[in-house]
């Protein structure tokens, strides 16, 4: 029996996401019950629609699962607009790192800020996602590196969700760069990291995963390994930036770690793709750094379909490499960049993106028992969303059973 403000929406095109047999998980001429902040029902044209709900006429438009964006860095003081001067005048991306610009440039800037100037800045930065549609952010700490605004950062982070109708899933980077005060000493880092900083994040519950950046101009094999014994030690799943610059084997240690995702992954050999099939390891796909930074070297996308290894997209959103504040544009440059189909885009920043946040259960497909969080677009078809660059966005939105305003 539906309670009072449970809605159905009704005559809607859903891409429902999940696996049955047709494209975008397809289900013409729908309904879809809602209560409370959960789906409980969907019925194609030929069922007896339940009564007692408040119904919505969707007049035949798309309904799509709200977009996950699994990998941002979107809580950051300043900007690196100087740097990317400097990049066109010749300069590369790895060279001003090792100048002591790049990550540790913001890390200055980051430190600087207070926490309602963070606060305001990250939330016209998540307003943006929200309004494409975006209905869950990952966002990472990395750019404090020190114990009080790596904690802030996340604080931050989790603010968010009392302004915007967003959930908000918080992972520790705290092996991003070797801050100065460490400069030379980057094993006493990361043992600062292992044994100070996570162990307090991880009694505040400030954060659901951990992250790391494994990188000649980041941390090695060695270090990451640390941070991820440590990451364990605590209950938190790891994701790990890696094989971005150069092939460090990065994505196999991850691997090994049953990392929730490997993110970047342009340098990973084709040869090494298969565990990550083994250990349920999301492939993380951001062609907005691939983009930005003027990469050539594609991942190894042909291999990942060849061993069934889910990829997600993701705007990685941050001041350095991918200021790309756009998800349907991410989704877009995948498929012009990286040859991904719009199914596979739209699929990565739904139920993939849901896996690669340890979501798999609950977002990111429409379906009974998952979180109500849709979006009604003005669309024939899903493909449309994908061609389009900044030509959409949706015309209603529900998060968790809620209609959001947009
Ligand atoms: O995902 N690769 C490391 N981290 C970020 C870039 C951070 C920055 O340049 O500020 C990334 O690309
Ligand atoms: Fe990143």
């Amino acid at each position: 029996m539906a309670q009072q403000n449970d809605i159905l929406i009704r005559n809607v095109r859903l891409a429902s996401m999940q696996d049955n047999g047709k494209p975008y998980g397809l289900i013409e001429n729908a309904s879809v019950a809602i209560s409370g902040s959960k789906i409980v029902g969907i019925f194609g044209e030929n069922d007896t629609l339940p009564e007692g709900y408040d119904v919505i006429d969707g007049q035949g438009q798309c309904l799509l699962p709200g977009f996950i964006d699994c990998h941002t860095h979107l809580v950051y003081g300043g900007d690196r607009a100087t740097e990317f001067e400097q990049r066109l005048l010749g300069q590369s991306y790895a060279d001003i790192a090792k100048q002591g610009g790049g990550i540790r440039s913001t890390v200055s800037a980051t430190r600087a800020a207070s926490t309602q100037e963070l606060l305001q800045s990250a939330l016209s930065r998540a307003r943006r996602l929200a309004a494409e549609g975006v209905t869950t952010i990952e966002v990472k700490s990395g750019y404090g590196l020190d114990f009080d605004t790596e904690i802030r950062m996340l604080q931050v982070a989790k603010q968010l969700e009392q302004h915007l109708d967003v959930d908000i899933m918080t992972t520790y980077l705290g092996a991003h760069a070797v801050p100065v005060e460490y400069a030379q000493r980057a094993d006493d880092y990361i043992q600062y990291v292992c044994e100070t900083v996570m162990p307090e994040i991880a009694r505040l519950g400030l954060a659901d995963a951990v992250d790391v950046f494994c990188e000649s101009i980041g941390f090695s094999l060695e270090q990451c390994t640390k941070v991820f014994n440590a990451a364990a030690l605590h209950g938190l799943r790891v994701k790990a930036h890696v094989e971005q610059l150069s092939d460090q084997k990065g994505a196999k240690l991850a691997a090994q770690f049953n990392a929730l995702s490997v993110d970047h992954i342009e340098y990973m050999a084709a040869e090494d793709v298969a565990c990550l099939k083994q250990s349920g390891t999301v492939a993380v796909m951001l062609p907005g750094a691939f983009y930005f930074l003027n990469e050539s070297q594609l991942p190894p996308i042909a291999a990942l379909r060849q061993h069934g290894v889910p990829m997600a997209v993701a705007t990685d959103l941050n001041p350095g490499s991918s200021p790309l504040s756009s998800i349907l544009t991410a989704m877009n440059m995948a498929c012009v960049l990286f040859k991904l189909t719009p199914e596979e885009a739209i699929r990565g920043t739904t139920i993939h993106a849901a896996r690669a946040l340890g979501l798999a259960e609950c977002k990111g497909k429409i379906a009974v028992g998952f979180d109500a969080d849709l979006c009604l677009w003005n669309i024939n078809h899903p493909v449309e969303l994908v061609y389009g660059i900044n030509q959409h966005r949706p015309l209603k939105k529900w998060y968790k059973g809620r209609l959001s305003t947009l």
